[in-house]
């Protein structure tokens, strides 16, 4: 009955519509793999990181999320990657394999190599029957049920709430989530829909649009990148701030549009002033934060909260935003031409 869009147009907009409540539902259905997965995480010397597409983004926010709250190093590989550096994956490690479908081939590739280790593995994932349950040691269901639309736009967001939800066992009751904010937070972004459908309008004959973020918000300007090519056929970039003078700088012009993410926590100095020295140069930018500025020809408001709701808060209006260029394009947001939803072949 879930994987039916009732009312909505498309499947994407009622997934996406969904956020507010995955947020409650994300791991539930695992908890005590949660409890052991995490314990386990602890524990383990070395620690890998895999996925493919959406979920390999998830990955780069795992990592930095790991390594500033619970001080845990890990690497990060990209599924189809990981066979040509097999060389570096210790024996008897723990890989952490994120996918929606557990059907990836290149996910289940991964994970072959590292069992061929003796790795650990612990798997997030939608499907708790798929091939890459089956494979796991710890299988930690996202539980935001069936998602139809080729694009990852909820399980994204339940990645991330598993991520947040590991870390607070590892670190014990020193890493507190408000998921109450981080849920009405998304309600309150999807009520400003109107005003993402103008800007898309603005975006729909652009040729490239560069996504800008810092810190945990660079991982989430790639998959903001990533969202607009699957979905409206634009050509997209995640920029680092900081790398913007080391490159990209070169190509801001006035037929470009630039998305700031720049909410305000440690990064938003700095990404105001990327944000200038692109407006310099003629771009329109797309301003996506809890405080206003002038130099946003756009500027899309999300709450105020704790800085552990950001990542999730700045993803919403950039799913929106995909998803209504497409509508203005006349192209199908939920079958992007030439992508499958899962990939069950090399
Ligand atoms: C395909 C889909 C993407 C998805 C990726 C990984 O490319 O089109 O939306 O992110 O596969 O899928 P998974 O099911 O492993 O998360």
């Amino acid at each position: 009955a879930d994987a039916y869009k009732g009312d909505y147009a498309h499947f994407t907009l009622k997934e996406i519509s969904e956020q507010p409540d995955i947020i409650f539902k994300s791991g539930e259905n695992t908890k005590n793999a949660i409890k052991n997965a995490g314990n386990h995480i602890k524990n383990s010397n070395n620690i890998y990181i895999t996925g493919s597409g959406t979920s390999y983004n998830a990955a780069l926010i795992a990592k930095q999320i790991l390594a500033k709250y619970a001080k845990i190093k890990v690497d990060t590989i990209i599924s189809s990657e990981l066979q040509f550096s097999s060389q570096i994956i210790e024996p008897e490690s723990t890989l952490i394999a994120i996918s929606q479908s557990g059907e990836s081939a290149d996910v289940l590739e991964a994970v072959n190599i590292a069992k061929k280790e003796k790795c650990k593995i612990i798997s997030i994932v939608n499907s708790l029957t798929s091939s890459l349950a089956r494979e796991s040691d710890f299988i930690i269901g996202m539980n935001c049920g069936p998602e139809i639309g080729v694009a990852a736009t909820k399980s994204f967001t339940s990645q991330i709430i598993i991520i947040y939800k590991l870390v607070e066992v590892i670190c014990n009751g020193n890493f507190v989530i408000d998921y109450k904010e981080i849920s009405n937070a998304i309600s309150k972004i999807l009520e400003n829909h109107a005003q993402v459908r103008n800007i898309a309008k603005e975006i729909k004959e652009i040729s490239d649009i560069y996504v800008l973020g810092r810190g945990v918000h660079y991982p989430i300007a790639i998959e903001s990148a990533l969202k607009l090519k699957e979905l409206t056929y634009i050509h997209a970039e995640g920029i680092a701030g900081g790398e913007l003078k080391h490159g990209p700088l070169a190509l801001m012009d006035s037929n470009v549009f630039v998305i700031i993410i720049n909410p305000k926590d440690s990064t938003y100095s700095d990404t105001l002033t990327s944000a200038r020295e692109i407006k310099a140069r003629g771009a329109k930018i797309i301003g996506i934060s809890d405080e206003k500025s002038d130099v946003y020809d756009y500027w899309i408001e999300i709450p105020k909260t704790s800085e552990l709701t950001y990542p999730i808060s700045e993803t919403i209006p950039i799913q929106l935003l995909s998803y209504y260029a497409a509508i203005e394009k006349d192209t199908d947001p939920d079958y992007p031409r030439n992508l499958a939803k899962s990939v069950t072949v090399k």
